[in-house]
């Protein structure tokens, strides 16, 4: 029977979410929640008609349709419909819970794993040991009451399973739930740290690509870089491997150039020294030129070994450029003349395949690493360029052979004409 009944709860992990969505994308209005038996006896008969919204929001919440009630987190009598005595002494009533208490309630379940094992094995177990070594876990231990406990993130009723798309812990949500905190000044302003992220976040190549463009699964939130419960800023160290993550190459490569010791020497945060944490955008080859707002100029010198390889990548890519500039209006030029340039265009597409490439080789900061691919992208270049002219060359042998055709389409026409004029009249 226990067997059965882990067997169910496996089943409704791995598919729970599907069916729930499905129920929760129903009008919330049609399911009268007086109809349903929800755990809660006399305390959510009565508030659920309090304007604490309770009743609706309890529908959603997975506590209550495992079973757990009100008295569970809160204490009280749930057998008592009159408000005192349902909150009488000796019943370990304790109201709204503070932050210490929160935390204390929910971890307490969430990291026992007997109890967690027969519920809802495939859960982490690991959330408040992850919640003492977070900031916000340390200064709370402190005595610390603003900032977030787990009811911060999840809220504390209307607690969806965290892939729900209307959980605040579901990735596009995320930034809206720490901007909550951390973009108020007001509230902030006593920690004296900067309440900017979530302004610079959304402008970011990485912020527009999770809300505008809807990538969940692909662009980072504010927790892939800070983690979910362990939520602190990353040390110097490891923000490569944060980063890296998603971008492994670039990563790969950084940290085998002779930047990476050098930054470690001087405590330079690896990605974040160029590119920024929350205001990260697209690049251009236009950062590798040695001027103000450059990305190398930040910390080199017109001259030194730096800069200088900064102006061969920049050299590098302007040729790169122009070379594609001259391939363009030669393409151009055939197509508009009627010419077949497919062969031309695979090679331009290597060769553009070859400059994005080459933009992550930048992270080597080598120039010989950075040589070898030049010299691909400019024998697809030729190629293209070879492949162009021939369809020209085409164009002259087609239009010589069109002349001549035309001459002789002439010839026979004359011929027809006289044969026509000899023949006898027809009566
Ligand atoms: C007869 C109605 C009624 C019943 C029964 C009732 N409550 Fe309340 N509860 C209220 C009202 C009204 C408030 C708003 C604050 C106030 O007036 O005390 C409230 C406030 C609360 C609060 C906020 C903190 C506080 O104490 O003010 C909590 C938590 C709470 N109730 C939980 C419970 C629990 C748990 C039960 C069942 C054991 C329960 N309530 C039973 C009406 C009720
Ligand atoms: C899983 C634990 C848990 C369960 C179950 C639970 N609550 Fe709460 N409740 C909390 C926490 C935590 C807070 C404090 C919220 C905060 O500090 O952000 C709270 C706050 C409240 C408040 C204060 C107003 C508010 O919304 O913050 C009321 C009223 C309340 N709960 C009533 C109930 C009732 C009635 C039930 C049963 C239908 C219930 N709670 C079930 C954890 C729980
Ligand atoms: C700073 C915000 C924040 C706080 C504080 C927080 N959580 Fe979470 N929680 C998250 C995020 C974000 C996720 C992950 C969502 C995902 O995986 O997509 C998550 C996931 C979870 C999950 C799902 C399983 C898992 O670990 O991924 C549980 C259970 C959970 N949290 C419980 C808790 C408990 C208990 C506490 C308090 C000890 C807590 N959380 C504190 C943000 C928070
Ligand atoms: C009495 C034990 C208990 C307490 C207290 C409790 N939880 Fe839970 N929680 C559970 C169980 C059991 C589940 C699994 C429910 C299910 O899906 O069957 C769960 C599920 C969750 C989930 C959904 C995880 C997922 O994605 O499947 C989140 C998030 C969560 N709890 C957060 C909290 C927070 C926040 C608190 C405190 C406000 C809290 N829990 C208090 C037992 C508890
Ligand atoms: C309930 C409000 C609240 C919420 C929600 C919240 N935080 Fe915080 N957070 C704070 C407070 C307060 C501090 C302490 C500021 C300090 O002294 O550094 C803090 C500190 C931090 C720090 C350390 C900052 C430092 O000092 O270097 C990071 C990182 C952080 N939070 C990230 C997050 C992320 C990511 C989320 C969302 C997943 C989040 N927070 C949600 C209130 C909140
Ligand atoms: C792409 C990774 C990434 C994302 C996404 C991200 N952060 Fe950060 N965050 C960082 C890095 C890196 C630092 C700084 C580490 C350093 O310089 O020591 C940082 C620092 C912080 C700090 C400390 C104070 C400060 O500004 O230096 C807070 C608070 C913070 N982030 C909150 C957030 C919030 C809120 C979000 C979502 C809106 C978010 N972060 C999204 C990487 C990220
Ligand atoms: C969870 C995965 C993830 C993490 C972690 C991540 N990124 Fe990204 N990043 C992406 C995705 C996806 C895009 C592409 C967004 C788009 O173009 O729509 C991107 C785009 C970028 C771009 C722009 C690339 C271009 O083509 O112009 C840069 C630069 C960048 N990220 C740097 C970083 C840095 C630095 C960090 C660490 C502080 C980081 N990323 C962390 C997923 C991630
Ligand atoms: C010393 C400065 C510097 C450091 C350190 C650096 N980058 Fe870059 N990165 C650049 C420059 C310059 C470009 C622009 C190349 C271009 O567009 O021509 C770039 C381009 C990128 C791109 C877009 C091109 C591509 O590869 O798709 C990504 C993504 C990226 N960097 C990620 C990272 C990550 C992740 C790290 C850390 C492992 C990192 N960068 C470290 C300077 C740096
Ligand atoms: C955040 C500061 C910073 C930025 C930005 C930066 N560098 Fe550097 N770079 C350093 C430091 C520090 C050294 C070590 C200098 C030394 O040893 O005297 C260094 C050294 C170098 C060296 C010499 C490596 C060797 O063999 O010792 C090269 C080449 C170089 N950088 C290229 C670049 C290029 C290209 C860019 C722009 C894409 C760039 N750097 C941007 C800080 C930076």
């Amino acid at each position: 029977m226990r067997f059965l009944a882990s067997a169910l709860v496996i089943v409704s992990a791995a598919f729970g979410p599907v069916a729930w969505a499905d129920e929760l994308d129903e009008p919330e209005e049609a399911v009268d929640s007086a109809e349903i038996e929800l755990p809660g006896g006399e305390c959510l008969a009565c508030h659920l008609t309090t304007d604490d919204k309770l009743g609706e929001l309890w529908k959603a919440d997975v506590h209550a349709r495992a079973g757990i009630t009100c008295v569970t987190c809160h204490g009280g009598d749930d057998t008592k419909a009159d408000k005192d005595l349902a909150k009488r002494p000796g019943t370990k009533y304790r109201g709204a819970l503070t932050p210490r208490q929160v935390v204390d309630s929910c971890g307490g379940c969430h990291s026992d794993a007997e109890y967690m094992k027969e519920r809802k094995p495939l859960l982490p177990i690991d959330q408040l040991e992850k919640y003492w070594t977070s900031w916000h876990g340390k200064l709370l231990k402190e005595g610390e009451p603003k900032v977030a406990q787990c009811a911060s993130c999840h809220h504390a009723h209307g607690i969806r399973e965290v892939n729900d798309a209307k959980s605040p812990v579901y990735a596009s949500n995320v930034p809206a739930t720490c901007a909550h905190c951390h973009a108020d000044a007001e509230y902030m302003r006593e920690f004296g740290i900067k309440t900017n992220q979530y302004e610079q976040y959304v402008e970011s190549v990485h912020g527009k690509a999770l809300l505008e463009k809807n990538d969940v699964r692909g662009a980072p939130a504010c927790n892939d870089c800070h983690g979910n419960h362990g939520a602190a800023p990353p040390s110097v160290s490891a923000i490569t491997h944060i980063c890296g993550a998603c971008h492994s190459y670039n990563a790969e490569l950084f940290l085998g150039s002779p930047l990476a010791p050098a930054f470690r020497e001087r405590s330079l945060a690896d990605c974040v020294a160029c590119h920024g944490q929350h205001e990260i955008t697209h690049t251009s080859d236009s950062w590798l030129e040695d001027e103000p707002g450059g990305a190398c100029r930040k910390c080199h010198e017109t001259g030194d070994e730096g800069s200088e390889l900064a102006l061969y990548f920049a050299d590098s890519m302007e040729s790169v450029h122009q070379s594609f500039d001259e391939i363009d209006g030669l393409l151009t030029e055939a197509e508009t003349k009627g010419m077949d340039v497919t062969e031309a265009e695979d090679y331009v597409e290597a060769a553009r395949q070859g400059l994005m490439q080459a933009r992550t080789l930048i992270h080597a900061f080598s120039k010989p690493v950075m040589e070898e691919k030049l010299i691909e992208i400019s024998a697809n270049q030729a190629a293209a360029l070879e492949a162009g002219y021939s369809a020209l060359r085409g164009l002259q042998e087609r239009r010589r052979g069109l002349a001549i055709s035309t001459l002789l389409l002439l010839l026979l026409t004359i011929v027809v004409a006289i044969k026509i004029r000899m023949l006898p009249p027809t009566e």
